[in-house]
């Protein structure tokens, strides 16, 4: 099999950041989208010879710490390892690859596109069919990189073939997990469809959320989520949603 050949050293390499980092927390950065003023708890992947370099951001609701939210406001931004735009990169919203709703977003022209997956083994995470709905708010893509910003609703919890789980924010921590590749997933043109090849990089990363991540501000940045974009799976390509 052409993909996932690295399979063996990524699942020890994972292992033992999964122990390192259980053991340790991550305390976010706070940062503000400069064209939205969107404030978020950051957390940045530094470039090194296993990624390229990522930004991971989460906005919550007000109550969040409180009460779990079902919802976020995301934004991720990647930096391309060969300077050409090329690459993609993924989170995972339970921390590990297995049994979690993953998040996986690559640049395919000017656009950025997304895909929900799940994987029950290390291989090629499954498509995920549950309720999780991505709007964008904003994307870009250049040689040194990706970034887009969305809307995430009903990716707090997942559920497929029998597999469930969910993140609590009011437990005031998330366990996340990160994976950056250098190449472009193949047959990128509809998300559903692309194959991903071994990721380069992964780790796992207990991330402290602080007073910066919630917001009376969150249900109006949320309606800023305005803009679907499926690829193009042989159906109408991109929606604009009204409001
Ligand atoms: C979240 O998962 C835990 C088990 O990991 C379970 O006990 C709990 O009921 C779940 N909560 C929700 C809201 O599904
Ligand atoms: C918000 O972020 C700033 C800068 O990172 C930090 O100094 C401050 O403690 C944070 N505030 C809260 C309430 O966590
Ligand atoms: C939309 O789909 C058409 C073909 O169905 C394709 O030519 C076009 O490039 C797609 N546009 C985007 C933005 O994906």
């Amino acid at each position: 099999m052409k993909f996932f050949t690295r399979q063996v050293a990524a699942l020890v390499a994972g292992y033992a950041c999964l122990q390192v980092s259980l053991a340790q927390s991550s305390k976010p950065a706070s940062f503000t989208e400069p064209n939205t003023g969107i404030q978020f708890d950051a957390w940045t992947v530094a470039e090194s010879s296993l990624s390229a370099g990522l930004t991971f951001g989460v906005a919550l609701p007000e109550d969040a710490l409180d009460t779990d939210a079902t919802e976020f406001i995301g934004y991720l931004s990647c930096n391309s390892a060969n300077g050409d735009g090329s690459g993609w990169c993924g989170i995972s919203l339970g921390g590990s690859m297995l049994d979690s709703l993953l998040l996986v977003a690559y640049p395919q022209g000017d656009n950025v596109l997304t895909s929900f997956r799940i994987a029950s083994d290390y291989a090629m995470p499954d498509v995920y069919t549950g309720d999780a709905k991505l709007t964008q708010i904003s994307w870009s893509v250049d040689p040194t990189g990706f970034t887009v910003l969305f809307r995430c609703q009903g990716c707090f919890s997942w559920e497929q073939d029998g597999t469930a789980g969910n993140a609590s924010t009011s437990a005031s921590r998330l366990l996340l997990g990160w994976a950056q590749a250098e190449e472009n997933p193949t047959d990128g043109a509809c998300p559903d469809d692309m194959s991903l090849m071994q990721h380069e990089g992964q780790s796992i990363w207990n991330a402290e959320l602080d007073a910066n991540a919630t917001s009376s501000m969150y249900d109006s940045w949320a309606e800023l989520a305005r803009i679907q974009v499926p690829g193009d799976c042989g159906v109408g390509n991109r929606t604009r949603l009204r409001h």
